[in-house]
């Protein structure tokens, strides 16, 4: 049986530069899809999954994140005396409890291998999940749950993995594939944002990692992969002949809100499922593509 996955790290130091000047004093993880900010959405999707520790690895300008994870004693108050008892609950129960939150500083932009050691004293000996709130999945169950069903069998590392077109390895980190078993791949080989005459396939891996410890002795080995940053793909790469390593393909909608188009997408498809929205946003799309 497999050491059970409590606590997931949240790499929030990025600097937005793709929404600017949205992000100018606002961290882009802040960024709403429908009413909610992303990194919300990610918080939710690991508390789904039975997470019970958060960690943020944040940078300068973030505090509106810490800020969101707390208590906002003046807006409840205020709610309160407008007997708007809805909109507590919208901004009130999905707080995680007090201690089950903390924050560690990346203090230079040295790439998300680099966020990702910067927990390691925070996460210690432990399996460990690591979420990018820039990959927003629709999926039910959540995809994090439905890995960590998996990795309920199989342990190890496990990275959640979905066919790209070819002319886009080079966004990804792409897998080497072994056997395949349904969802599950055997992962051989990883490659961070190879060209794609030289990926090894089209299976890229999607910001949910399943983690064992150990990944931290490569990621504190300081190596400046792709893009001179430290990369957590590379770091993976190492792993892979020790414990088992497996890619998963989720079973969802996955929208790059690292990007305005997927943003934009993810906007619309999460408002037509918004229950009061939905039917009013369908006639005006309707409408709109008559006209396109
Ligand atoms: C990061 C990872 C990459 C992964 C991607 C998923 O890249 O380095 O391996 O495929 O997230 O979104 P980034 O999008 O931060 O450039």
């Amino acid at each position: 049986m497999p050491r059970p996955v409590r606590k997931a790290v949240f790499p929030v130091g990025g600097l937005g530069t793709r929404f600017l000047p949205a992000t100018k004093s606002m961290p882009k993880e802040m960024l709403p899809i429908v009413d909610k900010p992303l990194i919300q959405y990610a918080v939710e999707e690991a508390q789904a999954a039975g997470i019970e520790q958060f960690i943020f690895v944040t940078g300068r300008g973030k505090t509106a994140i810490e800020d969101h994870f707390d208590n906002s004693f003046e807006l409840a108050d205020m709610l309160r005396a407008r007997k708007r008892h809805d909109l507590i609950d919208a901004i009130n129960h999905w707080l995680p409890e007090a201690g089950q939150v903390a924050y560690t500083r990346q203090q230079d932009p040295l790439g998300l291998g680099h966020a990702v050691w910067c927990a390691r004293n925070l996460i210690g000996d432990e399996p460990f999940a690591v979420l990018l709130a820039d990959d927003l999945i629709l999926g039910e169950p959540p995809s994090l749950k439905q890995m960590l069903d998996r990795y309920a069998d199989l342990g190890g590392n496990m990275v959640a993995v979905m066919d790209v077109p070819r002319t886009e390895t080079r966004n990804y980190g792409v897998l080497k594939i072994g056997r395949e078993d349904g969802e599950v791949v055997e992962v051989t080989g990883l490659v961070e944002k190879p060209d794609p005459e030289v990926a090894p396939s089209t299976l890229s891996v999607i910001g949910r990692y399943i983690l064992q410890p150990e990944v931290f002795a490569h990621l504190g080995q300081g190596h400046f992969g792709t893009g001179g940053e430290i990369q957590l793909t590379d770091a993976l790469a190492k792993l892979i002949g020790g414990a088992p390593f497996h890619g998963f393909r989720f079973r969802g909608r996955r929208f790059d809100c690292g990007s305005k188009i997927g943003f934009i997408e993810a906007n619309i498809a999460f408002a037509l499922e918004h229950e009061a929205l939905g039917e009013k946003l369908r006639p005006y799309l309707r409408d709109l593509s008559r006209n396109l």
